[in-house]
C-alpha cells in the first residue's frame, strides 16, 4: 500500500529572523513512517522540521509552513490508500510577513501581530481532495480527551483518531513515550503507555487491519 504521512511542526515566519511554531518533535509520525516502510509499504513522509533522522525506505517532502503542507498533501493525496496526519500544525499564521526584520522602538512597549487561521489539512482530505482512503487523525488534548476525539472523528470526517493526553508529564509533545487510546466511530480501544517507536507499530497493525477489512 501507499501510505501518507504529515509529521512534526509547521513554522509560520513573521520575518526573516522570527516565526511562529510548538513544541512537536515529528517523533509519533515519523515512527509510523518507520514502522510502514519496514512492513515493505510506500511511503511519502510530508514533514515540518525536526531534527529526526528520515527513517529508510521513505520518500521525504520537506516543508516549512502549513500552506506548504497542504499544497504537498494536496498533490499526494489522490495517489495513496491511508493518509495520516500527524503534523501539529500552526493553527495561526501572521496576516502579513515582514520583508525586513521587525525593530523594537523607543516609543512603545506594545506590539501586536495580526493573524489568520490556517487551512485545516486533515479536514481539507474529505472535503476538498474528495479523499475515499483509510484517513486518520491525532488528538493531543488536555481535557476531555475521548470526547473532542470523538468531535474530530466526526468534524474532519476521519476513519480514526489517536488520542492522548498532552497534560501528563513526560508524555505526548517532544516526548520518547505516548499513552494513546484508538477511537473508531463505533468504539474504542486502548493501546496503552509505550515508546513511540512501539506505538508507530501497533498503529501500523490498526490501520492495516482496517485495510483489510
Ligand atoms: O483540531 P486539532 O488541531 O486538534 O486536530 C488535530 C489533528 O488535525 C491532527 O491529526 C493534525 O495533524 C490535524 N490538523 C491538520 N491541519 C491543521 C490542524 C490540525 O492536519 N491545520
Amino acid at each position: 500500500m501507499t501510505f501518507l504521512i504529515t509529521a512534526g511542526p509547521t513554522r509560520e515566519p513573521i520575518d526573516p529572523v522570527r516565526y511562529l511554531s510548538n513544541h512537536s518533535s515529528g517523533k509519533m509520525g515519523y515512527a509510523i513512517a518507520a514502522a510502514a516502510a519496514k512492513k515493505g509499504h510506500r511511503v511519502i513522509l510530508i514533514s515540518g522540521p525536526t531534527i529526526l533522522n528520515v527513517p529508510s525506505g521513505c520518500d521525504l517532502i520537506p516543508v516549512e509552513t502549513a500552506a506548504d503542507m497542504s499544497q504537498a498533501v494536496g498533490n499526494w493525496i489522490s495517489r495513496v490508500d491511508v493518509a495520516i496526519m500527524a503534523a501539529a500544525v500552526a493553527d495561526f499564521r501572521p496576516v502579513e510577513y515582514q520583508t525586513q526584520k521587525i525593530k523594537k522602538t523607543t516609543e512603545t512597549d506594545m506590539m501586536t501581530l495580526e493573524l489568520i487561521k490556517n487551512p485545516d489539512i486533515l479536514a481539507e482530505a474529505r472535503s476538498i481532495h474528495g479523499y475515499g482512503g483509510l484517513l486518520v487523525g491525532f488528538a493531543a488534548e488536555t481535557e476531555n480527551v475521548l470526547h473532542n476525539a470523538r468531535e474530530k472523528l466526526n468534524r474532519k470526517k476521519c476513519d480514526l483518531i489517536l488520542a492522548n493526553d498532552v497534560s501528563q508529564p513526560n508524555e505526548g509533545f517532544n516526548s520518547d513515550q505516548n499513552t494513546i487510546t484508538a477511537v473508531y466511530p463505533d468504539k474504542e480501544v486502548e493501546l496503552g503507555s509505550h515508546s513511540k517507536t512501539h506505538l508507530g507499530a501497533l498503529i501500523l497493525e490498526l490501520c492495516e487491519d482496517f485495510v483489510r477489512r
